[in-house]
């Protein structure tokens, strides 16, 4: 029996040392001291030895036991520094490969030219202001002198959600809430970016497109200070050559009111098919802010004047950019929007 042990032990250490990796180590184990080992069998015959031997032979199984145990435990920690190393070798970065390509977006050509005339303004000590776009009959029309029934209306076709609430046809709805919401009834000096709806769809309009609005109250102000400001607007926009024609208009909130038209930027003024050969662009209505829209929203008249202005946020960009069809701006086409990359 003490041969059959130390020949167990022998082999099994044996084994252990040719181990190649973990998982055959482990199978070593399992074979010599496993539940059904052939050490482990070795104890279960000890029922037919003598009593005096027992305790010797039981000894023995241990010191065998323990041995190959440790030949196990340092064979292991052998394996797994070089199956560490393996890993090591396998997962080393190649930092010369090319990278994974990011996607990068790209801004949308009329956010471009919001945050372009944002940054304008703001130089100039505008704020930047906004407002709903489910608006009320009330601000977008009745505060900014339109009555309902009122002819001018009908310039506007109007998405109605219920008879009072509707789609806001025009920023200006945001220059009667501004008035409104000035409760000390102080100076105000403030553009209005935003979405705005009409029933319209076709190559130069659409359902939806965007305005902005300007709007300055304050005491004396006059004419001379809408054409300013509208100067340094349309130059710093369109090409510091453009030339402004301020035509005779109508617009209920504005009296004298005033369409805005710039020298045709493609042709200089001589005339060509964008231009529709008149060398002129209408790019904007203004005016001085009407005394029934003063007095209507809390301003008095008398001691306060003011200018605003409108224009459509697409018609720019399409000026601009060289778009020719507006829906191209709404219809989230990829290969177009790639076009405005932040190169610039
Ligand atoms: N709201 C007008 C429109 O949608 C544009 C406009 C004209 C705005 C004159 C103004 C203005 O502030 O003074 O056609």
């Amino acid at each position: 029996m003490k041969e059959q042990i130390e020949k167990i032990k022998i082999t099994a250490k044996e084994e252990v040392k040719n181990a190649l990796d973990l998982q055959s180590l482990d199978e070593v184990r399992v074979k010599y001291l496993g539940k059904k080992g052939e050490l482990t069998g070795v104890l279960r015959g000890m029922g037919a030895i003598s009593q005096e031997e027992r305790p010797i032979i039981g000894g023995l199984v241990n010191t065998a036991k323990e041995e190959i145990e440790n030949a196990i435990k340092e064979k292991e920690e052998e394996l797994k520094v070089i199956e560490l190393n393996k890993k090591l070798e396998n997962e080393k970065i190649d930092i010369t490969l090319p990278s994974v390509k990011v996607k990068r977006g790209s801004k949308h050509p009329i956010n471009r030219i919001i945050e372009e005339l944002e940054d304008l303004f703001v130089s100039m000590g505008y704020d930047v202001v906004d407002g709903p776009e489910l608006e009320t009959d009330e601000y977008c029309f009745e505060r900014l002198n339109l009555p309902k029934g009122h002819p001018a209306r009908d310039m506007q076709d109007t998405f109605y959600v219920t008879t009072e609430y509707l789609l806001r046809t025009q920023t200006s709805a945001v220059q009667a809430r501004v008035m409104m919401d000035n409760k000390e009834k102080t100076p105000i000096r403030v553009i209005c970016p935003g979405k705005t709806y009409r029933r319209d769809d076709d190559a130069t309009h659409s359902h939806q497109f965007g305005q902005i609005e300007g709007l300055v109250i304050d005491e004396g102000i006059s004419l001379a200070h809408l054409k300013g400001t509208l100067e340094v607007f349309v130059k710093h926009m369109l090409g510091a050559d453009s030339k402004l024609r301020f035509r005779p208009s109508y617009f209920p909130f504005t009296e004298p009111s005033y369409e805005v038209d710039v020298s045709c930027f493609k042709c200089g003024g001589k005339g060509c098919n964008l231009c529709k050969q008149t060398g002129w662009i209408e790019i904007l209505g203004s005016g001085m802010v009407h005394p029934n829209v003063l007095k209507m929203n809390g301003y008095d008249p008398e001691k306060y004047s003011g200018f605003a202005f409108g224009t459509g946020l697409d018609r720019l960009a399409m000026f601009k950019y060289g778009i020719t069809d507006i829906r191209l701006l709404y219809a989230n086409d990829v290969r177009f929007l790639n076009q405005f990359d932040r190169k610039d």
